[in-house]
């Protein structure tokens, strides 16, 4: 009979973007690069499959009612091998990320049984498991599916497995965004040092009943994938942009101390234009990407006009929006807000009436 296991995630949307290391062939002296193998030096020297960031990130997790991942894990004697199925389709299990996940939550686990010297039956570490996974909103449109994915798996697998502790760590080598997926409320992934990342974990700088009244509207612009992930176009702004590098090095480190002040003291005002200010200097560093990779589009950038001058006609920043990897709005705001600019987007970007969910138009989704 298999041991069944299933738990859900919420996904999160971050204020302050991650970006990670990546390897790349940078430019060296002719005696650096002697006698070979420029291509093994990277920037920060840490290694690429552990998922590194090279600046820390906050982010907020959202409500799990709307935004959110299922994963089952069953583990049987009678399984012959390790598989799984995402949103209903079965995918490579050999993936190495899924790999590190499995793999890190095994030694976890092992580790345990060996320092309890236990004898008592823990044969399901030897059990292949089936994992069946599905969300409940658009993958790849920009939405963070990763993140709820990956800290989902992580976690179902180590209530499978027994395990317990800090495991944001093994998240985050599924996703890098999975980590702070772990936690609610507000939560920060500090990036460490370390090279083996054993110090670039999540951390909760607040928990979820800190600010009752923000709100966050998800403005769905585009349900499509996104024609680069999120993974390939990091790798290429890491390699050419060096706004980026400008960025992770003199910018971001003030910035989540503000932002975390602004998140303690519930400062709207200021956490919104840090949110919007952190959003485009993302963007723009995407832009400096060469060649350029470019996630918004016309929809996006009306939004973001939009709620300049919403913001601009109080005089004061009622409303943030946020971008990830995609043309997808994410919207901060108050409670006392949602309402009229909830009616102020449906007035400039009326509801498809075809009664088709997710369409060109603008679907907007109140999250508590
Ligand atoms: C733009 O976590 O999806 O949403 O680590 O390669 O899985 P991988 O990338 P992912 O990156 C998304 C980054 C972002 C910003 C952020 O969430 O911090």
């Amino acid at each position: 009979k298999p041991a069944i296991v299933t738990c859900t995630a919420p996904v999160n949307i971050a204020v302050v973007k991650y970006c990670k290391c990546h390897m790349y062939p940078c430019i060296v002296s002719l005696a650096d690069m002697l006698p070979f193998n420029t291509f093994q030096r990277h920037w920060g020297k840490r290694n690429e499959d552990l998922i590194l960031p090279i600046n820390s990130s906050l982010s907020v997790t959202l409500d799990q009612d709307q935004l959110k991942t299922t994963t089952t894990v069953a583990s049987c004697r009678s399984f012959q091998e390790d598989r799984i199925w995402l949103n209903g389709k079965e995918e490579d299990i050999n993936h190495p990320r899924l790999q590190s996940c499995l793999r890190e939550i095994r030694r976890l686990a092992r580790k345990r049984r060996n320092d309890l010297d236990c004898s008592v039956d823990m044969g399901c570490l030897s059990h292949k498991v089936h994992i069946c996974s599905v969300n409940n909103f658009p993958t790849a449109a920009g939405l963070a599916s990763s993140a709820a994915g990956f800290a989902c798996l992580v976690y179902t697998l180590a209530q499978v497995y027994g395990v317990d502790g800090e495991l944001s760590g093994i998240a985050r080598q599924g996703s890098g965004s999975a980590c702070r997926s772990m936690y609610g409320g507000f939560v920060q992934w500090i990036m460490g040092e370390r090279e083996d990342g054993k110090d670039s974990v999540a951390q909760q700088v607040e928990p979820e009943s800190h600010w009752p009244d923000l709100r966050v509207l998800v403005l769905v612009a585009s349900a499509e994938r996104k024609p680069v992930g999120s993974t390939s176009g990091m790798q290429t702004s890491v390699e050419t942009s060096s706004l980026l590098k400008h960025r992770a090095k003199s910018v971001v480190p003030d910035r989540m101390k503000q932002m975390i002040e602004a998140v303690h003291k519930r400062d709207f005002a200021t956490f919104a234009e840090l949110t919007m200010r952190d959003s485009n200097q993302f963007h723009a560093t995407c832009l400096d990407t060469y060649p350029p990779i470019f996630y918004l589009n016309t929809v996006s950038r009306q939004v973001i006009s939009l709620v300049h001058q919403y913001n601009r006609h109080y005089g004061e920043a009622r409303v943030a929006y946020t971008f990830d990897a995609g043309p997808n709005a994410v919207i901060y705001t108050l409670q006392q807000h949602v309402a009229e600019f909830f009616h102020v987007v449906r007035h400039f970007f009326p509801p498809d009436n075809n009664g088709k969910k997710f369409l060109t138009g603008i679907q907007v989704e109140p999250v508590s």
